[in-house]
């Protein structure tokens, strides 16, 4: 064995509820927590405020390595400026799925990404947690739900940011992002065969953080 921090890979669709679990997963555990979605969020609201094009790959990768982000007390900083609130627009949202097809982009996110898995571990989530970024991880989990209670939640996480927006928007927004998430020809979104299925339609996120832990201490520590 390779000796280093061990890595819970989370990966699923928009909206699964894969963060809030991720994020008690790693509190449980006292374990690091990458939110991969966040970074390319980021690099999406500096393309927005700057005009950069959406099919600039290269331009976009240098706004990704240039990224000046801190992450500290669940505050998300860009350059000095929260912007915790603003990278969750649904709009941000759309536009991180269009900067992330791009394969310089991901590269240029890649180191940032890997540098989290610090002692004593890391829960990392996104699309290609582990595939792509922690191939190693000792758990992969792919975390789903029905793309209607996937739409409730993230409706009732909006509302609740007082982020108004019609339900059927909220749908067509999930389905077209999914498709394109899961289209592209690099780090698609797919569930891999190494990675445990958990759909959280029917569960509460008690019980879905309760599945990951078990499945921690049944395969990795025993
Ligand atoms: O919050 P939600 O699940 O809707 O999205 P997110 O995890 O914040 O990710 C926003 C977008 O970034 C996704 O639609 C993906 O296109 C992209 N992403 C990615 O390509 N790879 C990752 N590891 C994480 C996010």
């Amino acid at each position: 064995m390779t000796g280093e921090p061990p890595v819970i890979a989370i990966d699923g669709p928009s909206a699964s509820g894969k963060g809030t679990v991720a994020e008690r997963v790693a509190a449980a555990l006292g374990f690091h927590y990458l939110d991969s979605g966040a970074l390319y969020r980021l690099v999406a609201l500096e393309a927005l405020a700057s005009g950069t094009a959406m099919d600039d790959g290269d331009a976009l990768s240098r706004l990704a390595s240039g990224l000046d982000v801190a992450f500290a007390g669940g505050r998300i900083r860009l350059a000095g400026v929260d912007v915790t609130d603003a990278i969750r627009e649904e709009a941000v949202g759309t536009a991180a799925s269009r900067v992330a097809a791009h394969p310089p982009v991901r590269r240029a996110l890649l180191e940032r990404q890997r540098r989290f898995c610090e002692t004593p571990g890391l829960v990392a989530d996104g699309r290609d947690m582990g595939s792509i970024v922690f191939p190693q991880a000792p758990l992969k989990v792919f975390l789903t739900a029905e793309v209607g209670i996937r739409a409730e939640r993230r409706h009732k996480q909006l509302m609740e940011k007082g982020m108004y927006v019609k339900m059927a928007d909220v749908v067509e927004e999930l389905r077209q992002r999914d498709a394109r998430d899961s289209a592209r020809p690099v780090a698609p979104l797919k569930h891999y065969p190494d990675a445990l299925f958990l759909d959280t339609t029917h569960l509460t996120i008690a019980d879905a953080v309760d599945r990951v832990l078990g499945w921690y201490r049944e395969r990795v520590r025993g």
